[in-house]
């Protein structure tokens, strides 16, 4: 059964308004002599990505405590550089649901990887000055490297209501189950006519372009949880503007889920929750309502933590990139991220428009005007991601529109 909207964040306002599509210059000169370097089968693109969210904390500000020896992901000794502990988030107690995929996925070739106490969200209980030495070992999305102590403590310490440190309510007595859509982009689903079947299940998440209107009948019209990077968003809309994406989707149940690559994803939420523009930084000046809305009440917003984006990295997504000197522009792709954040919160997770073995046959996009051949972007491993989608499908962890390639 659909739940009421407002099940995840009370109702929207007002509609953004204006242009919202500002769009600001991203250098990728590197990364387009890297795509000259590294070899592939197919041309390389750079796009950045963004993602997903959690469930429920309960400790209030006990120091962090953080994984020992946790179990080693199979056949791999880890360098230390990657960092393969976590804090940990007890957050997630099981939810009643029967047939969770917490309950299923300890027998699974997924077993040895799955940390139940990983933490998904981070909020201001995260903003303490030892958190940040630990995390400020890790660059990127993986840690708090490039995020002076100031920025990160101002931008979580807004993060302070119930709502900050879950996906969602869980209902651990209940026997339901939450059940999931994940909507990627892919071309497969042009056509599908699966967006009722989209629609019909508890939440629907989506990511970077994601554009409804006009397109309901194959994607559906729900967003309950939009998963993006302050960079993957301004891309997306730079990018797909063409094809009528003019800001993130904004209906009164749209929760949006940061995936922070950046300071600038810090000072963004900081200026969304303090409804200020963007004070500092290359965004500055930008209004948050622009991508949000009018409505910018702190239960709208989550932000992914680091040592998840770290360990489905290490864990999941163990690209063969890491072995070179690039690895640390590798992450797992936003789009990743989101599905396997409701992999990690969800009871039941139906995942539409992710790369199969038959991308060929589709367009890059589903909103795309003409075909466009999928692109494979040298900071993401999309070939191994399709193929971890792939092995979660055979395992029953996950269902995986395939349209009519009847895997
Ligand atoms: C959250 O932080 C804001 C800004 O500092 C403050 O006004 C508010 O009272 C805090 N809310 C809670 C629930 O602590």
């Amino acid at each position: 059964m659909r739940r009421p909207p407002g099940g995840c964040c009370p109702p929207a306002l007002t509609p953004c308004s204006g242009r919202c599509a500002r769009g600001t210059g991203l250098t990728l000169t590197l990364l387009a002599v890297l795509l000259l370097l590294l070899p592939t089968q197919h041309s390389l693109w750079l796009q950045l990505s963004r993602t997903p969210v959690h469930h429920r904390a309960t400790t209030t500000a006990a120091p962090e405590r953080v994984t020992r020896a946790a179990r080693p992901p199979p056949g791999s000794r880890m360098s230390p550089d990657l960092g393969d502990t976590y804090g940990q988030d007890e957050t997630y107690s099981s939810s009643g649901c029967p047939s969770s995929i917490r309950k299923r996925i300890g027998a699974t070739e997924f077993g040895a990887a799955f940390l139940p106490t990983i933490p998904v969200l981070q909020w201001a209980r995260h903003a303490r000055e030892d958190e940040y030495q630990r995390l400020h070992r890790y660059g990127g999305a993986h840690g708090w490297k490039d995020i002076s102590w100031d920025v990160l403590k101002s931008s979580l310490s807004l993060l302070n209501t119930s709502s900050s440190s879950v996906l969602f309510d869980i209902h651990p007595l209940a026997t339901r189950c939450t059940r999931c859509a994940v909507v990627g982009n892919g071309g497969i689903l042009h056509g599908s006519g699966m967006g009722t079947t989209i629609d019909a299940h508890d939440y629907v998440f989506r990511v970077n372009g994601a554009i409804t209107e006009g397109f309901e009948r194959d994607v559906g019209s729900r967003t309950s949880f939009y998963v993006f990077s302050t960079n993957t968003m301004m891309n997306a809309l730079r990018s797909y503007a063409a094809n009528g994406f003019q800001h993130p989707p904004q209906t009164p149940e749209t929760c949006y889920i940061f995936l922070p690559d950046h300071d600038r994803d810090y000072l963004l939420l900081r200026a969304a929750l303090s409804q200020q523009p963007v004070d500092s930084g290359q965004d500055e000046g930008v209004h948050p309502q622009e991508f949000f809305g009018e409505d910018l009440q702190v239960e709208k917003f989550r932000m992914l933590h680091p040592d998840f984006i770290r360990y489905l990295r290490n864990r999941f997504l163990h690209s063969h990139i890491l072995a070179t000197p690039f690895w640390q522009l590798y992450r797992p792709s936003t789009g990743a991220v989101m599905l396997l954040t409701a992999i990690h919160t969800c009871d039941q997770v139906s995942a539409f428009g992710f790369v199969t073995p038959g991308y060929r046959a589709y367009s890059d996009h589903y909103f795309d005007h003409g075909h466009k051949e999928v692109q494979f972007f040298i900071n993401h491993d999309l070939r191994m991601e399709m193929q971890l989608w792939q092995r979660l499908q055979r395992s029953g962890i996950l269902w995986l529109y395939t349209g009519s390639e009847g895997i």
